[in-house]
């Protein structure tokens, strides 16, 4: 048997087993021989057997040793195989079959010529040569793990962006807060659109502020990188990195004593989930257990507020949403990713006493805004001279939404964060209970689709290429509504953009940025 395209599998799983294999064919060969002769060795038979309880028995003669080695490597290999259900090229289906899955007869494959002759070499008394090549053999196969671990481990290593001095600096001036009690908060996802208002909004009233974000590329990465200028010029620094990496994540909760976390690093969007269903799980849900993680670790703990949503009510048809309906219909992978969020948020304040506010954010817009939502792709569309798709709902029903403004969404993050209580773990224990609070941020009006195309319409004073069509099943919801009482009673929020003051903005805004030369 040999291990053809070996090289090509990428598993520790086989390459340790073989580094163990090799090992062992060294000890063979160093083990004094008792059977020279070739007729001795069974090798060359047509089909060669072995039994595990012959190898035993005879494992100080080095030819039943190699062949010992061969049923460890075999048996690796058929492990490898079996776990992931896939054969190895090159390799003859028989041989693959021939792999038993439990020890005992074992046959080998009738050997080729360069093999037997291989075979024949290895079988002979022992020499300093074969010791050297196995010795070599084996060195290079440890060295390659090696280099193996050292690729895998860069992968997590702070790159370029992280560590060192000037670095540190950074953070360290970016975290300065200039009013006596200011918050000190790690923004996630500080170069979105909700994140990069939240920075600007905190960083002017004294606080400190860092931003982290991965600057992925689900929308246009110069949008994110502009942000990051934008909070640059107000002495906010972001940190490049994935709230994934444990490492960066405690790196920095080391370095700063952050009392608040606004966590809004999030997989946004509800239809992208149909083409990349994995990045909504990577983000959403690894991610967020890696921020709470990490800040159960920390001592103090700070306190967390995170960007829940309003696709949590998903085909609840009670209207407006009120944070005590049921939100166990998810209709979209995003929503139940949120709604996984929530959950586990409930778990890391039962068992670790972290304060943890969930925020279900409605349908916001505005300027620096997201350029996979309606109004902005509307906007840039009607510009542009190119039809925009209005969907409808059954019995040709507007789909309509709480539009919310995001100076409103930014209000209520802020009064969230100022009115959250302490964490009460301690060296990740819990010593009391702490406060686990949700709220709907929303508008309370909500607005129909051809409703929001008029108004865009009216503000460009272009007319727009209309292109109706039936909502297929991708996750959106027909309509959306925020009962705000709880947040207007316990956060003091209080939404006052409508949307046609808020698309003003938002409008006014695209055109600078853009460039487009027209002015409203
Ligand atoms: N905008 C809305 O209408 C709306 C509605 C409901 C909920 N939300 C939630 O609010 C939050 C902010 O939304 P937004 O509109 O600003 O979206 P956004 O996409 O503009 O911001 C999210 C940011 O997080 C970053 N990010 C994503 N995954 C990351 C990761 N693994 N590590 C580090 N950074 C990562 C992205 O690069 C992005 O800059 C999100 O959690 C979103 O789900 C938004």
């Amino acid at each position: 048997m040999r291990l053809s395209g070996f090289f090509s599998l990428d598993s520790d799983h086989v390459l340790i087993s073989c580094i163990l294999c090799w090992s062992s064919r060294i000890l063979g060969t160093l083990l004094p021989s008792r059977v020279k002769k070739k007729e001795d060795l069974s090798v060359n038979a047509d089909v060669p057997v072995l039994h595990f309880s012959q190898a035993k028995h005879n494992l100080c003669s080095p030819q039943y040793f190699w062949k010992y080695s061969e049923v460890l490597e075999m048996a690796a290999l058929h492990t490898f195989l079996k776990s992931n259900q896939q054969t190895i090229p090159g390799l003859h289906s028989d041989t693959q079959e021939n792999c038993p899955l439990t020890p005992g007869k074992l046959k080998l494959e009738r050997s080729s010529y360069v093999s037997r002759l291989w075979n024949r070499w290895c079988l002979t008394s022992i020499t300093w040569a074969k010791i050297f090549v196995w010795g070599f053999v084996l060195v290079a196969l440890m060295a390659g793990f090696l280099f193996k671990l050292i690729l895998i481990n860069h992968r997590v290593v702070p790159t370029n962006s992280w560590g060192g001095l000037s670095w540190q600096m950074q953070i360290k001036h970016s975290c300065h807060t200039k009013r006596e009690g200011g918050l000190v908060v790690l923004v996630t996802g500080g170069a979105g659109f909700v994140g990069t208002h939240v920075s600007l909004a905190l960083k002017k009233r004294g606080d400190g502020v860092l931003g982290l974000d991965n600057f992925n590329n689900y929308y246009d990465p110069l949008l994110k990188r502009s942000r990051q200028q934008l909070l640059k010029r107000h002495g906010i620094f972001v940190v490049e990195g994935d709230i994934n990496e444990e490492i960066l994540l405690k790196m920095l909760f080391d370095l700063v004593t952050f009392t608040h976390v606004m966590h809004l690093a999030a997989q946004a969007g509800v239809r992208y989930a149909l083409e990349n269903p994995a990045s909504y799980v990577n983000s959403n849900i690894a991610g967020l257990v890696k921020v709470f993680e990490a800040c159960k670790s920390a001592n103090p703990q700070p306190s967390i507020v995170w960007a829940s949503s309003s696709s949590v009510y998903g085909l609840n048809a009670k209207v407006p949403f009120t944070e005590s309906d049921r939100t166990d219909q998810p209709a979209s992978l995003y929503a139940a990713t949120k709604k996984a969020g929530e959950e586990i948020a409930h778990t890391y304040n039962h068992i670790y006493g972290l304060s943890i506010t969930g925020l279900r954010f409605f349908t916001v817009y505005g300027p620096w805004g997201r350029p996979d939502m309606a109004y902005f792709s509307f906007t840039k569309n009607i510009l542009q001279g190119r039809p925009i798709t209005i969907y409808q709902g059954a019995n040709e029903s507007n789909l309509a939404r709480d539009f919310t403004y995001i100076d409103d969404i930014v209000q209520g993050c802020v009064a969230a964060l100022d009115t959250a209580e302490k964490s009460t773990g301690s060296g990740g224990k819990k010593l009391r209970p702490a406060a686990l609070r949700v709220y709907n941020l929303g508008n309370t009006s909500p607005v129909s689709v051809p409703t929001l195309v008029n108004i865009i319409e009216q503000l460009l004073k272009v007319k727009a290429i209309r292109k109706i069509v039936r909502m297929p099943q991708n996750g959106d919801v027909p309509y959306t509504h925020a009962n705000v009482t709880l947040a207007r009673t316990e956060l003091g929020y209080n939404p006052t953009t409508d949307l046609r003051s808020g698309l003003k903005k938002f409008v006014k805004w695209y055109l600078s940025y853009h460039n487009e030369g027209i002015t409203i």
